[in-house]
Formats: structure tokens, C-alpha cells, sequence
């Protein structure tokens, strides 16, 4: 299949790509105004749009073999079922309510960014299409605008009270560089990957879907312990002790939260070796686990496993939780090595696990 067979159209007009991500460091500290740490993954989906020859918009999606036709209204009446058409049409409309012309289009997506792994399907596919569209439509709009239409389309069209991280990273990361952002003022610097060391990424098996799980729990809890200790957001306590006043679980949620921007902070300013960066891994992921409890065992098991591997300088859960995928960082040049062995490992403790990155 291709959009030539699928659209009836010889050629799209334009082609866009953007990248899913990894989180270094920095979790669940986006929707606290905090700070985050991620870089972009190798693994990119692409969008190739035509103009539509009829009043409909026409959506196809490779991977899932799914093809959406539709006029605006049927969408508005909440017809639509398939995920993927949701975050490409929550883009369309959130670019029509700032007062673009968006007419409908045929659009044609494919990706190679795992799917329910943590890393950011979803914001790949929206940077992708607003890309596309932009330059389709020759739209005045720049890569920080994009994250931010894109994030929109996520919160109103699919749901999700997310942050604006993955978006940005997206938009703004690169393979090959840290994206340190403070999601406040969006000030940002671009820093080069700990050098010596390399990524890898494994897959735990356990999939998650962030709408159905307790993502916009912890985010209410949040905003409920930042409201009792007076402040806009938790990114404003940065003396940890004062969550102490808290009651469970939001005292959990919050010391999480005001811990892991201390150590986003500390990578960026304290860290001498690579050993350091990794401690401040590990301790984000025991944070993660005891006070944010959103890891699950089959991610506790991979961890520990990389963990305990020789090379690994660091892992942890990455994303939001719940299933998904783990990042560590380890010697280079062992990448492939390490990866394969901590596999080997974890298949044998019954799950079957996945390289998305390093192998
Ligand atoms: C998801 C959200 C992000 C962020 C992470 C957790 O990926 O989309 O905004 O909150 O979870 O750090």
C-alpha cells in the first residue's frame, strides 16, 4: 500500500517526519511546570499529505491498515473510533480554532516509533502532521508552536491532560543532544549526550495507554498538593521538606515531584562522571516507583536487571509508567552487548521484552 493506491492521487504535495523520544530524567515533572530531560529516538513517523479532490478528509494509517473518511461534522458528533484519526483530526481543528484554513486532505501515515512503549507515538504523529499541514498550507507558524497546537490536539481531541514535553521533544530534540527544558518558561538548552556513554532502550512487554490509566490521577493529586502548600506549581518547592506538612498520598506524590526537579537540576549542573548521571537515574526510578507508584513489577524486574549489569552506568522506567519502556545509560561501544544479555535475562524471568533503541 501506498498513498498513490490508497488516495487515487499520483503524488502527495508534501512530507513531513518527526521523531518519538526517550525521557533521561524529568518524569512526570512537565504538568508541575518542572523540569525535563529527553532526547529524540531514531525511530520517526511520517506523514505524506495531498490536497482531498472531495469534501472529505481521508485518513490512512500503514501500520494499522485503518482508512477514515469523513466530513467535519461526523467528527464533531464524537463518530470517530480510530485513535490515530483523533490526534491528526485534534490538530487540524485546533489550527482551525486559532483561525487558519485548513481544507480537508488526504493524509497518509507511517512509523516506525513503537506504539504504546512510552516513547511518545502519539506526539510524533501529532508534530508530524502539524509539520505537514504547515508547510502544505504555508502556515506562519514556528517548531515551539507546533509542540504547543500539538500538546491542544492531545489534551482536547484525545484526552490526555498531558504535559508538554514529548511534544517539544519531538518538535526540538535531536538524536544526538539532551533537550533540558523548563516547561514554564520553555527556556531551554540544547546539551551534547553524556559523552562515553549510550542509550538503550528496552521494551518491558507490559503495553500502557495513558488515557486509561492513572496518569490524569497523579496529575488532580498534583495540583491538589500544590494548592495546599499555597504555591502556583510544584516546580515552586524545591526544599523537600516541606511536603512533609502533606497528607498521603499527596505527600508521596509531591516529594516525587520536588526530587526529581532536584535531580534534573543536579545533571545539569553537578554531575562530573557518568556514574553520577546514572546514580540520579536509579534514584529517579526508586522514586517512581515508591512514592509516584507508576511502575509495575515487569518494569522493577528489567530495571534491576540493568542495574545489576556491568556497563550500565544508570536505568530507569521512562515515560509515564504503567508498562511501557526503560532507559538506561551504559558504556559505549557495549550497547549492543548489554542489551542482549539484560533480554536474555528478563525472558527468563517469563516476560518477553523488546530493543527499541541500542541494539
Ligand atoms: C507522558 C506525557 C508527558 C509527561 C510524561 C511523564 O509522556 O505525555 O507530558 O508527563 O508522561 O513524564
Amino acid at each position: 500500500m501506498n498513498f498513490q493506491t490508497i488516495f487515487n492521487q499520483k503524488f502527495p504535495q508534501v512530507e513531513a517526519l518527526a521523531p518519538g523520544r526517550v525521557n533521561l530524567l524529568g518524569e512526570h515533572t512537565d504538568y508541575n511546570d518542572g523540569f525535563v530531560l529527553p532526547t529524540a529516538i531514531p525511530q520517526q513517523t511520517v506523514v505524506q499529505i495531498g490536497l482531498s479532490d472531495d469534501r472529505m478528509y481521508h485518513f490512512y494509517s500503514e501500520n494499522l491498515d485503518e482508512r477514515v473518511d469523513m466530513v467535519e461534522e461526523s467528527f464533531k458528533s464524537g463518530e470517530m473510533q480510530e485513535e490515530y484519526a483523533r490526534y491528526i483530526f485534534g490538530c487540524i481543528q485546533v489550527l482551525k480554532e486559532v483561525g487558519y484554513t485548513i481544507s480537508p486532505i488526504n493524509l497518509y501515515v507511517k512509523s516506525s516509533v513503537p506504539l504504546g512503549s512510552g516513547l511518545s507515538s502519539s506526539a510524533a504523529l501529532e508534530v508530524a502532521t502539524i509539520r505537514g499541514i504547515r508547510q502544505l498550507f504555508n502556515l506562519p507558524i514556528d517548531d515551539v508552536e507546533i509542540a504547543q497546537f500539538a500538546q491542544k490536539a492531545e489534551i482536547q481531541y484525545a484526552h490526555v491532560q498531558c504535559g508538554i514535553m514529548d511534544q517539544m521533544a519531538s518538535s526540538l530534540a535531536d538524536t544526538e543532544h539532551m533537550l533540558f527544558l523548563d516547561t514554564r518558561t520553555l527556556e531551554r538548552r540544547v546539551l551534547p549526550l553524556p559523552e562515553g556513554a549510550k542509550i538503550v532502550v528496552i521494551d518491558s512487554g507490559v503495553p500502557r495507554t495513558l488515557a486509561g490509566s492513572g496518569y490524569n490521577e497523579r496529575r488532580a493529586e498534583c495540583e491538589q498538593a500544590a494548592q495546599l502548600l499555597g504555591v502556583k506549581a510544584l516546580r515552586d518547592i524545591t526544599d523537600v521538606s516541606l511536603v512533609e506538612t502533606l497528607p498521603e498520598p499527596l505527600r508521596r506524590r509531591a516529594r516525587h515531584v520536588v526530587t526529581e526537579n532536584n535531580r534534573v537540576l543536579e545533571a545539569l549542573q553537578n554531575v562530573a562522571s557518568l556514574e553520577q548521571f546514572g546514580e540520579l537515574m536509579n534514584a529517579s526510578h526508586a522514586s517512581l516507583r515508591d512514592d509516584y507508584e507508576v511502575s509495575v513489577p515487569a518494569l522493577d524486574i528489567l530495571v534491576d536487571i540493568l542495574q545489576k549489569t556491568p556497563g550500565v552506568f544508570g536505568a530507569r522506567l521512562t515515560g509515564a509508567g504503567f508498562g511501557g519502556a526503560t532507559v538506561a545509560l551504559v558504556a559505549a561501544g557495549e550497547e549492543k552487548n548489554i542489551a542482549e544479555k539484560v533480554l536474555e535475562q528478563y525472558n527468563h524471568a517469563g516476560y518477553t521484552g523488546n530493543i527499541l533503541v541500542g541494539a
